[in-house]
């Protein structure tokens, strides 16, 4: 390999994932060679349920140090009927978030002109938000533990784990990119009306973090009124910084107010760059379109976008958000969740022509 060139560990996974990042292979390869001059060696695991069914395990014993020498990971997604996630997507993706300190989630979600929109009398361009999504810790940690299994008595615990560093470094990256905005407002979701302890540590953290960044307008909303406020105003959102679970749950309907899952992309930051980033569609498997050729691939192709821009490779990276924003302002190319019939080879076509220009 030349110097110049990136090495990218591609984890294609399960049911559309590979249908997915074929596609973005593609867009990313016809980018960079347009607009930025690199080059790309996509290294192709196979690691996925079928792999786990031949070998017992979701990746070899060395897989993680194998990943570590790659400068981004592109992820398609894991999880199959016939494995339980508990294996699928507890072996691979959550432990991967935390074993690469990958602190910040970033999912944009943005209203593409052309894109129908569930909510009446939203303008192109009027939803364009940023989560961070705490991707470490929070409610996610692992711990916890069952008890009396099976019996009467049966108990589960299970706990939430904030920490002071852990909330100040996603809130300080929201802060930052939030500066880089126009807009340049944050919004903090909380619930410590309830969950008093940990969700108190969160909203004392964030006073502090705030008081640093006077030129950012921020304020702290809970995550019902959240949830209320997606579908009523979305457009008052700029940057959230949400929790492992509020994020979690605020991006699918962020995602589902700006058209489809299929269009919504994400990235797993370690900001430090000690391990690398990974970046994938916010959608999973999605087994019940798997192998049939419709899955929309613009959700992974903005995802390679994102990766790209993480590379330094920013003017590839814009041009393929511009040429993902040409193709639906178009309306010519449709996969079936935009109300359209074409395939997901046709919308990777219509991705990379437009770049082609
Ligand atoms: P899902 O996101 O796979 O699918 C939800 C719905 O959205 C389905 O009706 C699906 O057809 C549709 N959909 C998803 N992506 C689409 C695309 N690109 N184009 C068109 N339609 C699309 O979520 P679901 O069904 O809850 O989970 C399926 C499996 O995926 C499970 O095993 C789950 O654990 C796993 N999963 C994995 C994730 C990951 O690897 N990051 C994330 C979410 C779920
Ligand atoms: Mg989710």
């Amino acid at each position: 390999s030349s110097p110049s060139s990136l090495r990218i560990a591609v984890i294609a996974g399960d049911g559309i994932g590979p249908e997915v990042i074929e596609q973005a292979i593609r867009a990313a390869e016809a980018a960079v060679q347009r607009y930025s001059p690199a080059r790309l060696e996509w290294n192709r695991l196979p690691w996925s349920t079928a792999y786990y069914k031949k070998h017992g395990h979701m990746l070899p014993p060395d897989g993680w140090d194998l990943l570590r020498e790659h400068d981004a990971i592109l992820f398609g997604a894991v999880g199959d009927p016939s494995v339980p996630d508990r294996i699928t997507v507890h072996e691979l993706l959550l432990p991967m978030r935390r074993r690469f300190d990958q602190y910040v989630n970033l999912r944009p979600a943005y209203l593409f002109a052309g894109v129908p929109c569930p909510l009446v009398g939203k303008k192109p361009g009027e939803i364009d938000l940023l989560v961070f999504r705490e991707n470490t810790e929070g409610e996610y940690a692992p711990v916890g533990g069952r008890l009396y299994p099976e019996t009467p008595a049966e108990v589960a615990v299970q706990t939430a784990l904030f920490t002071r560093r852990g909330c100040e470094r996603i809130m300080r990256a929201a802060f930052e990119a939030a500066r880089r905005r126009p807009r340049k407002k944050v919004t903090s979701i909380t619930k410590s009306n309830a969950l008093i302890w940990g969700m108190g540590l969160w909203d004392a953290v964030f006073e502090d973090v705030r008081r640093d960044y006077p030129d950012v307008q921020s304020h702290s909303l809970l995550v019902d009124a959240a949830a209320m406020d997606l579908v009523r105003k979305p457009e008052t959102f700029d940057v959230i910084v949400a929790s492992n679970l509020f994020g979690d749950i605020l991006t699918d309907l962020s995602a589902a107010v700006t058209g489809s899952i299929g269009l919504a992309s994400s990235a797993n930051i370690n900001p430090t760059r000690e391990y690398p980033s990974m970046f994938e569609p916010v959608h999973g498997s999605a087994p019940d379109i798997a192998g049939r050729g419709i899955a929309n691939p613009l959700a992974a192709i903005l995802s390679a976008g994102l990766m790209l821009d993480h590379l330094g490779l920013s003017a590839a990276a814009e041009a393929i958000r511009q040429a993902v924003a040409a193709v639906l302002a178009e309306g010519k190319v449709r996969t079936p969740d935009l109300g359209g019939s074409h395939t997901t080879t046709d919308m990777g076509n219509a991705v990379v022509a437009a770049l082609q220009g």
